[in-house]
């Protein structure tokens, strides 16, 4: 009898599983900067929407819990592969229309202190609400206002203040009142406490108008009179018709082959791309045959000296692609590559005065990854520029305001905050992109994703997304190792100086400092990173942060 029974149960069951074939559980992954944006970009994963989709989501979410650097007043660049191809979505800021070359100088011709980091000047267009929109068009499933709505909740009920938040709003309004900065920042966060509510209703308003009249909602109408009469009375030069002009351009990533790797990565107005794959390859060029042991000594020296080299070129030759002719080709050229790699000795700094643009003879963003259960990916790096922006919050819309216009070089040889160096390619002129080392990339193998990562950090950003792509590769580390290990950096200028985190070694610091180099340290960086191992999926957010990896099963994979 219970044989039968048995038997029985076993047939129905396979009936049952003939005319109803189970859902297969697929993985997904998000490597996201707070819990906020983890919990509403897998919610909306889990609810059938795609990567794209969801980092929409998260991106709006961030607005409004991650004001450091999540926003709808900055800009940044989304890197997607889908349905086996490639595209960079740029929301990057531009100049407003009166904007000009010598804008941050005195009449003296000296660049003026902070103009273009902090206050109403220091803002280009932004672009972030028009860039969800143009990916939502191309690549969106689900409708915009399921993905707006979860942000616009955020705002409106009041989100948890994480203790780190707190400290750091309440360490920039004392640095701001030491600094004697008049911004408008304290107004609206003080208020914001460890472990309490946080509510922003006029952010949650332009949300809603965000949620009901799509990119319109922000460029036009109410927003955009809000944001235009805010300028009028503080003597900014963000105008309505340039809020009407912003454009979000959809580019061809840039593809590098790389040991056996296709490296899909950020195209200008980001220098990042470029200089990653000049970085790997050049490396590849560089070092002795034969494996170096990470972060020794050699292998700091090495990839220090191939930073001089990267740094040399983006400050002479990289620019918005629509104003400056950036010679892509030229720069990425396996025999240029190969010239410029022969001055690199393996045991001697290299001076830095002579190393010069080969081709003739620079905290706060925040960065996103997501994979979801058909394999699709998104590398989002998005910034409203240093820590809280420009300071400044638009009186009635309730949105920080980017300092992006410090990303333009103010004047030739004279660096940004980040250290970074400029001349025409990158100079100051109405409706152009500020040149970014924002560098989300997807490392592909035969088509397939293989991992998606990116960094805030400025000009470190570069250094933290080639790094993360050799710890991954040539290290064979875990997603965990590759954000937490040590990282280093170095861009030519300021001489000889190699900041890292705490990590590199006693003896590996005593020896770089015996050749010459100055340590500097300082973290940067904050990386969330999602690998896949053998169709195995793994996510991991910096520990140093208030980030949220997470790798799940989804049910709902029909799309
Ligand atoms: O686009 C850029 O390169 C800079 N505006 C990024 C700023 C940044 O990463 C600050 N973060 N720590």
């Amino acid at each position: 009898m219970r044989t039968l029974i048995k038997y029985t149960v076993s047939v129905s069951l396979l009936v049952v599983l003939f005319f109803h074939p189970p859902l297969l559980a697929k993985q997904a992954a998000v490597a996201m900067p707070d819990s906020y944006s983890s919990d509403t970009a897998r919610a909306i994963l889990e609810q059938g929407g795609n990567a794209i989709d969801a980092a929409i989501a998260a991106q709006f979410v961030l607005a409004v819990t991650l004001p450091e650097a999540g926003n709808i007043g900055g800009g940044g660049f989304m890197l997607i592969q889908k349905d086996g191809k490639g595209d960079f979505i740029d929301y990057r800021e531009t100049a407003p229309a009166a904007a000009h070359r010598d804008m941050y100088l005195d009449e003296k011709g000296n660049v003026i202190d902070n103009m273009s980091v902090y206050g109403i000047h220091a803002s280009g267009v932004p672009g972030s609400v028009a860039g969800m929109w143009l990916a939502h068009q191309k690549h969106g499933s689900l409708e915009w206002k399921t993905l707006v709505d979860p942000a616009v909740k955020l705002a409106e009920d009041g989100f948890i203040v994480h203790p780190k938040l707190a400290s750091s709003i309440q360490k920039y309004i004392s640095r701001m009142q030491k600094k004697s900065i008049k911004v408008n920042f304290a107004d609206y966060f003080s208020d914001a406490k460890a472990n309490k509510t946080f509510k922003q209703p006029e952010l949650a308003a332009t949300l809603k108008r965000i949620r009901d009249n799509g990119k319109a909602g922000f460029y036009e109408g109410e927003t955009a009179k809000i944001i235009a009469t805010f300028m009028k009375q503080h003597g900014g030069i963000i105008s309505e018709q340039d809020l009407k002009d912003y454009q979000a351009k959809s580019r061809m990533p840039i593809k590098g082959h790389w040991r056996g790797f296709e490296v899909l990565t950020s195209p200008p107005p980001s220098s990042g791309g470029i200089a990653i794959l000049q970085w790997l390859k050049m490396y590849d060029l560089a070092k002795p045959t034969g494996p170096l042991e990470h972060n020794s000594t050699r292998y700091v020296h090495i990839l220090a000296e191939v930073g001089k080299r990267v740094f040399a070129d983006r400050a002479e030759y990289l620019g918005d692609p629509d104003f400056y002719d950036v010679p892509k080709t030229a720069l990425l050229a396996d025999d240029y590559l190969a010239k410029r790699a022969t001055g690199i000795r393996n045991d001697v700094i290299s001076t830095t005065e002579n190393i010069k643009p080969g081709l003739h003879e620079s905290e706060q963003t925040t960065h996103f990854s997501i994979i979801d259960q058909w394999g699709n990916a998104v590398a989002n790096t998005t910034t409203i520029n240093l820590s809280f922006g420009s300071g400044v919050v638009v009186s009635g819309a309730g949105f920080i305001l980017n300092d992006e216009m410090d990303d333009f070089s103010a004047k030739p040889g004279v660096m940004n905050v980040f250290g970074a160096l400029g001349g025409e390619a990158n100079e100051i002129q109405p409706h152009k992109r500020m040149l970014s080392s924002m560098t989300p990339t997807i490392l592909l193998q035969d088509n397939k994703v293989k991992m998606v990562t990116g960094s805030p950090g400025g000009t470190t950003i570069i250094s933290s997304v080639y790094e993360s792509i050799l710890n991954a590769v040539e290290f064979n580390m875990s997603a965990e190792q590759v954000v937490n290990s040590p990282r280093f950096h170095h861009q030519l200028w300021p001489k000889n100086v190699i900041r890292h985190h705490k990590g590199l070694e006693p003896k590996v610091i005593k020896a770089l400092e015996k050749m010459g180099y100055k340590l500097d340290e300082r973290h940067f960086g904050d990386m969330h990173v999602i690998i896949n191992k053998d169709g195995k999926l793994d996510a991991a957010s910096e520990e140093s942060g208030r980030g949220k990896a997470m790798v799940f099963d989804t049910l709902n994979s029909s799309n």
